[in-house]
């Protein structure tokens, strides 16, 4: 009886470990953060529950600021979202990125096209504010619209920048793709982890005064 036990373990985590390798569990993606429209890094094993790797270029303005960056890492596949998110709080305020995510070893190791950074106004307009520290925002300003952002957001929670770590709050007008996101999310942007509690996002009323 023993023998045939034992075999019978043997064969069970045999299973269980082709299944994990079938599965390609654990993930590993390669990981690195740089300026530039790439950047390459070493190849690391994702923790568990991070079942994507992602390759991610933003093109971003940051009180007028201009910055290109490249991030790969790991994360959720149900957070990561693949293709062009925009969003823009003011003339000189404003993230553009692309993003690819993917879902066997190394997947992310080459590069996304950069993304489509379109400026022009489309005549909408979005409430606008961007608060750091803080978890709520008023929205006082109004965001000018550009390329195809259609709808107006208000993402809320905490901002990873390096070994800081604090409260966010901000608004302004967004791709339709960026209602991707949900609260719970963690999601990477050029060179800051955010973790999203509040994720609002609704069609861009027009402005007063204008037909239709
Ligand atoms: C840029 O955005 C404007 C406003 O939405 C649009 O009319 C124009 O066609 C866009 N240009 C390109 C090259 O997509």
């Amino acid at each position: 009886m023993r023998p045939s036990t034992r075999q019978g373990t043997f064969l069970l985590a045999s299973t269980v470990l082709c299944t994990l390798l079938d599965l390609g569990w654990p993930l590993s993606c390669e990981v690195c953060k740089g300026s530039g429209h790439t950047c390459s890094g070493k190849m690391k094993t994702c923790e568990a529950g991070k079942d994507a790797c992602v390759v991610l270029v933003s093109e971003s303005s940051t009180k007028g600021r201009q910055a290109v960056s490249t991030f790969k890492a790991c994360m959720k596949f149900s957070d990561c979202y693949s293709g062009f998110v925009s969003t823009t709080m003011s003339p000189n305020d404003y993230m553009v990125t692309n993003a690819r995510c993917c879902q066997s070893d190394g997947c992310n190791s080459g590069s996304v096209p950069p993304p489509q950074n379109n400026r022009t106004e489309n005549g909408l307009m979005c409430p606008s504010c961007i608060v750091p520290f803080q978890e709520t925002c008023p929205g006082t300003q109004a965001a000018r619209c550009v390329g195809q952002e259609t709808h107006c957001i208000y993402f809320a929670g905490n901002v990873q920048a390096g070994i800081i770590n604090t409260k966010f709050a901000t608004r302004g007008c967004a791709t339709e793709s960026a209602c991707y996101t949900k609260a719970g999310a963690e999601v990477p942007s050029a060179s800051y982890l955010y973790f999203i509690r509040r994720a609002d996002c609704l069609p861009a009323p027009y402005p007063p005064g204008r037909a239709e």
